[in-house]
């Protein structure tokens, strides 16, 4: 019903009178008065004048899904969002309704973990309502061999979503780091749930800092406010971060990650450069020559031996 009440609010240029909120909705309008008290607890700024009714002031800065699916551009992505204040992790949700058989493209949100995770084992910070926190229930029709390329794949569509979101100069770094100006800006996390041959489905990870303060960050770290975004809601970002996925996620399933190799090298930067990498025990000196078909890196040792590398760190020398 809530939704409906917003709907209705928000095509209004001035107010909505509570009778005709009544006669559309067919609810009493002390039931629509119930309504608008809620919406207003949730954080929705609603105006109730007598005689003229109720009108829409502003809109809390909060996850809500229909908020998220208000206007959203996407078919699959985000038909279904599960909606948390706080939650240990998205991924562990996320991964129970995959479980379950939640259908593809289910999303999972929070305003803040308590124990949101990234990739070797270390923390997500998650501060209150400062960043966008979400798991996405995939179930791709690729092979077990190829589908950790979607890393690489969602990597594009994230960082593509932030410039065309902020237009700040946004690059990844293999595999799955979001930087501007070197300073890491959002993660993604990937986790399979498969049969011996078979993907049952992945949930993808996205960590943004959106509006968090450098203090409450890890070194190294920035968030869009602090890089310099402008005027830049979570749910406009949310937005975009959902579309784009689904756009190269499809392109992916339809051509493969060989059609989306240049968008991820132009967007990398690394590619020939010469890097440092630490796989955890070893640290290596090299040149990045490329990606193997399994989305590793491929590295040029002085010796001139390629190693690749599946997980690891690396910066640039
Ligand atoms: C990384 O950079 O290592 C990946 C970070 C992924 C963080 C996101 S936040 C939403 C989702 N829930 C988690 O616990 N982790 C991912």
């Amino acid at each position: 019903m809530q939704p409906q009440i917003l709907q209705f609010l928000r095509q209004s240029d001035g107010y909505f009178s509570g009778e005709d909120l009544s006669r559309h909705l067919k609810i009493s309008r002390a039931g629509i008065w119930k309504h608008i008290e809620d919406l207003r607890e949730q954080g929705y700024e609603i105006e109730a004048v007598p005689h003229r009714g109720y009108r829409l002031l502003s809109l809390p800065d909060k996850l809500y899904p229909q908020e998220i699916q208000q206007g959203l551009k996407a078919n699959i992505l985000g038909q279904k969002i599960i909606y948390h204040e706080t939650v240990s992790s998205t991924m562990d949700e996320a991964v129970a309704l995959g479980i379950q058989g939640a259908p593809e493209g289910t999303v999972v949100c929070a305003e803040s973990q308590t124990k949101g995770r990234g990739r070797l084992g270390r923390n997500w910070i998650s501060p209150k309502g400062k960043g966008i926190y979400m798991s996405v229930i995939l179930r791709p029709q690729v092979s077990l061999s190829v589908v950790s390329q979607l890393t690489l794949v969602c990597a594009v569509g994230v960082c593509e979503a932030i410039q065309s979101a902020t237009n700040l100069p946004v690059k990844i770094k293999w595999p799955n780091d979001i930087l501007i100006n070197d300073q890491k800006v959002a993660g993604l996390l990937m986790e399979l749930n498969a049969e011996m041959d078979r993907v049952r489905f992945v949930v993808l990870g996205v960590g943004l800092n959106v509006n968090t303060p450098l203090q409450q960050l890890p070194v190294g770290a920035t968030s869009l406010k602090a890089a310099g975004a402008k005027d830049l809601t979570r749910i406009e970002i949310f937005q975009k971060i959902l579309e784009s996925l689904e756009e190269w996620y499809l392109i992916f399933q339809r051509d493969g990650f060989k059609s989306i190799m240049p968008r991820w090298k132009e967007l990398s930067d690394m590619i020939g450069k010469r890097i440092k990498f630490y796989d955890g025990k070893d640290v290596l000196e090299g040149e990045a020559i490329g990606l193997a078909e399994d989305g590793g890196l491929l590295l040029r040792n002085d010796r001139g031996e390629v190693i690749k590398k599946l997980a690891g760190d690396m910066v640039l020398r």
